[in-house]
């Protein structure tokens, strides 16, 4: 089968090696902002695969690379603006990529099915289990509703969603939108630069950089997380089952651990793998009270979620041990 992949960054480029890996034509389009564009481009060697330089902003981009992979069985958007600091990008950047970007992509995969009078592929989006808000508790499924956001990017993922579910009603099209935890784990393109990973790479850098590591108070909230070899698995499974024509979101989250949580985690097995750690308190577990629970509708599809953060951390910081030069270089602080 063909599958269109917008966006080649962390999540991307791991779900196009896993496309190549089953023997799948993949064609993707990346604008290069935050991703390796050396690795996308040496992982397109080990299969049927096109990359193309485009952005989603700029709706004849997307039209082009879509009919370029035209027919394919699914499409993939995972082009954002991902991160939730400020320095990684300005709000216009952020407003343009993660809110224009989806209806451009919207818009020009329903128009191509009309053209060709077929029914739409599935469009599988990459949004965030940070929708439901903090403070939660108890039993977290689909239907539970969005909460709180605190920064544009993640936001945005509620606009999507949003304009995915109306897509779904007026236009017939499948829109299945893959809230995932909080990422982790090695992949085709593992970054480097503190404004895009996420707290457990933060955290192996930091140690393996000798770096000062700090916890704000709102990192004690219990979070929900993800291995990556899970959150492929959970898109690519995403549409399974799906009826065509609905807007069908799905959990992707398997583990709930605090950010000291995490640090503990990190610190074990940086001590095992001989990493000097300072012996201050950072580390401490969090509060262990009341934990929500996440429920996933993938469950009933195969979705089958094998691993944890502590049992990934010594890959993690092996992988990075092999860049020590280059992480210290790029920390911004
Ligand atoms: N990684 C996580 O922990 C995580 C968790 C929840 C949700 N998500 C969501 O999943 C999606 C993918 O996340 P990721 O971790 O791979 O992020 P990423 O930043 O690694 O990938 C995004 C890719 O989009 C590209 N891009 C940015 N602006 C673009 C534009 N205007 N046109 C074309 N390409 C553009 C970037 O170059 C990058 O390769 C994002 O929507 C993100 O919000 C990620």
């Amino acid at each position: 089968m063909t599958v269109l992949v917008l966006g080649a960054g962390y999540l991307g480029a791991a779900l196009i090696a896993a496309h190549l890996q089953s023997g799948d034509r993949v064609v993707a389009m990346d604008n290069g902002f935050s991703t390796d564009w050396d690795a996308v481009e040496r992982l397109m060697e080990r299969g049927s695969a096109t990359l193309v330089r485009g952005d989603i902003r700029d709706a004849a981009s997307v039209a082009s690379v879509v009919a370029r992979a035209w027919p394919f069985q699914v499409v993939y958007l995972l082009a954002a603006q991902a991160s939730a600091r400020p320095d990684a990008a300005t709000p216009e950047y952020t407003e343009e990529t993660n809110l224009r970007g989806p209806r451009h992509v919207l818009e020009a995969v329903r128009d191509a099915a009309r053209a060709a009078g077929s029914p739409p592929p599935p469009v599988v989006y990459g949004s965030s289990f940070h929708l439901y808000g903090p403070g939660l508790h108890g039993d977290i499924d689909e239907t539970c509703p969005i909460g709180a956001q605190a920064d544009l990017s993640h936001l945005s993922k509620v606009y999507a969603e949003r304009l995915g579910e109306l897509h779904a009603n007026r236009d017939g099209m499948t829109v299945v939108p893959v809230r995932l935890g909080i990422v982790y784990g090695v992949g085709p393109v593992t970054k480097r630069d503190f404004r895009f990973v996420t707290v457990p790479h933060a955290f192996a850098l930091r140690r393996l950089g000798g770096l000062p590591v700090s916890i704000t108070p709102s990192g004690v909230r219990p979070l929900a997380f993800c291995h990556l070899d899970d959150a492929i698995a959970a898109l690519r499974l995403a549409p399974v089952g799906v009826v065509p024509g609905t807007f069908a979101p799905a959990n992707a989250a398997t583990e709930v651990l605090t950010v000291p949580e995490v640090l503990v985690r990190v610190d074990a097995s940086a001590r095992e793998a001989g990493i000097p750690v300072p012996d201050a308190g950072v580390g401490e577990p969090g509060p262990s009270g009341d934990r929500f629970r996440v429920h996933s509708r993938l469950a009933l599809v195969g979705w089958n979620p094998r691993q944890d953060v502590a049992g990934s951390m010594p890959g993690i910081l092996r992988h990075y041990a092999g860049h020590q030069r280059t992480v210290t270089a790029s920390a911004p602080g």
